[in-house]
């Protein structure tokens, strides 16, 4: 605020909501004050560290190498490495010029809305779904447009609901595979009928592929698989456990990678030097087996989860294959998701995000759990939920 009190805000703030699981933070850290243990399964970031080779490469560096800015496009050297990850891991070629190193996926995915959205033109994204996509959108001049998705198409927009939601201001479809909130994918096929009806409306498909690394029983494809035309965004934040560096990638149509470049020379110069150079050893092996060892926690961590709270009548729809989040449905138990996530944090001392963060189809009936501490702790969880729900 000015000094004659008056607020001069643009018109968009009034479609950027603030984020609810910072608010159940805030109130998590008061009952901590007060003396309480409180079990953290509200944030998306798990509790592991960044594997330890990755963290000396980025020592290495700052001893031996200058910091300067890089190329906006990012280090050759990682660029190289993430388009060998490809080769590798899904048997793709992508080649390193159309791979564009940013400060982690959500600078990507402004870059993407950058370069592709006039004001007014339409983003479909499935609802619920992880709440800053559509404020990347928004901020770029966009609209998004959130199509109500349930248990039938494993909480994922498909080219059906596409096709049915589309209008003729649609100019991006985007779907996150897998998941958050929901932990579900989209097949290979879905991704390519969505890259088809994308091109048959001259639009483009976006997909998130930040949680790339971290599924379940099921290799994941990349949509890079499905044409030259589709944007994916991906980053080192998850699988790589690197979410405070700040790195992620784009991975462009070959036509529009100068013009991401224009953008990302003038919103960020360059991603950090710093994290770049730790992240080139995130593709040698022995980080590979850290990765890999701390995906088949997470997978033990899921597998008891899901039906400790289907006992507690805490139901699951769709069992997860991917990231580490559940979407459960607490109906059974609450007709307001927010006043339960509220309770339970007061009362029983565990946080969890309620559903209203994810979008406005049905989130009083939904909370999201993040999987991110030991059994024992979960084990611990939803002992303190089924108390607290008994005795109710
Ligand atoms: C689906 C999804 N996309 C993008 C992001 C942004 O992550 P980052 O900027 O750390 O890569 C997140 C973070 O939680 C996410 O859940």
């Amino acid at each position: 605020m000015n000094d004659v009190g008056r607020l001069q805000l643009a018109a968009r703030m009034a479609h950027i909501e603030p984020f609810e699981v910072m608010e159940i933070q805030t109130l998590a850290r008061e009952v901590e004050a007060r003396g309480h243990d409180v079990i953290h399964l509200e944030i998306g970031e798990p509790d592991f560290r960044t594997p330890r080779p990755i963290v000396e490469a980025a020592q290495r560096a700052l001893d031996t190498k200058p910091m300067f800015y890089t190329s906006a496009l990012g280090l050759a050297e990682l660029r190289d490495a993430i388009s060998k990850f490809y080769r590798d891991r899904y048997g793709i070629d992508v080649p390193a010029a159309r791979i564009v190193v940013t400060a982690g996926s959500s600078a990507a995915l402004l870059l993407a809305f950058g370069v592709l959205l006039d004001p007014g033109d339409e983003v479909l994204q499935a609802d619920p779904s992880y709440p800053c996509n559509r404020h990347f959108a928004r901020t770029m001049g966009g609209v998004p447009r959130l199509v109500p998705v349930g248990p039938e198409s494993r909480y994922q927009m498909n080219a059906d609901i596409a096709r049915r939601n589309w209008t003729a201001k649609t100019r991006v479809a985007m779907v996150a595979t897998p998941s958050n909130p929901t932990g579900t994918m989209v097949t290979p096929q879905e991704v390519g009928d969505l890259a088809a009806l994308a091109r048959e409306k001259g639009a483009t498909l976006l997909v998130d592929e930040i949680y790339h690394g971290l599924t379940y029983g099921v290799d994941a494809h990349t949509a890079l698989e499905a044409g030259d035309d589709v944007f994916v965004i991906n980053s080192f934040s998850k699988y790589f456990q690197m979410t405070g560096w700040r790195l992620g990638w784009l991975v462009a149509p070959p036509a529009y990678v100068r013009e991401v470049e224009k953008l990302a020379q003038n919103l960020f110069i360059s991603p950090s030097t710093v994290a770049q150079h730790g992240a080139v050893a995130c593709f040698e092996p022995r980080t590979l087996e850290i990765v890999e060892g701390r995906r088949a926690e997470l997978d033990a961590r899921r597998k008891f989860l899901v039906p400790a709270l289907e006992s507690i009548g805490l139901r699951v729809p769709v069992v997860p294959q991917g990231a580490f989040y559940i979407y459960a449905d607490c109906s059974q138990l609450t007709g307001d998701s927010l006043a339960f996530a509220r309770r339970i944090l007061a009362e029983a001392h565990v946080a969890v995000t309620p559903g209203k963060d994810f979008g406005h189809h049905e989130p009083e009936r939904h909370i999201r759990i993040a999987y991110t501490q030991p059994v024992a702790r979960l084990e611990e969880a939803v002992a303190r939920i089924r108390k607290l729900t008994a005795g109710s």
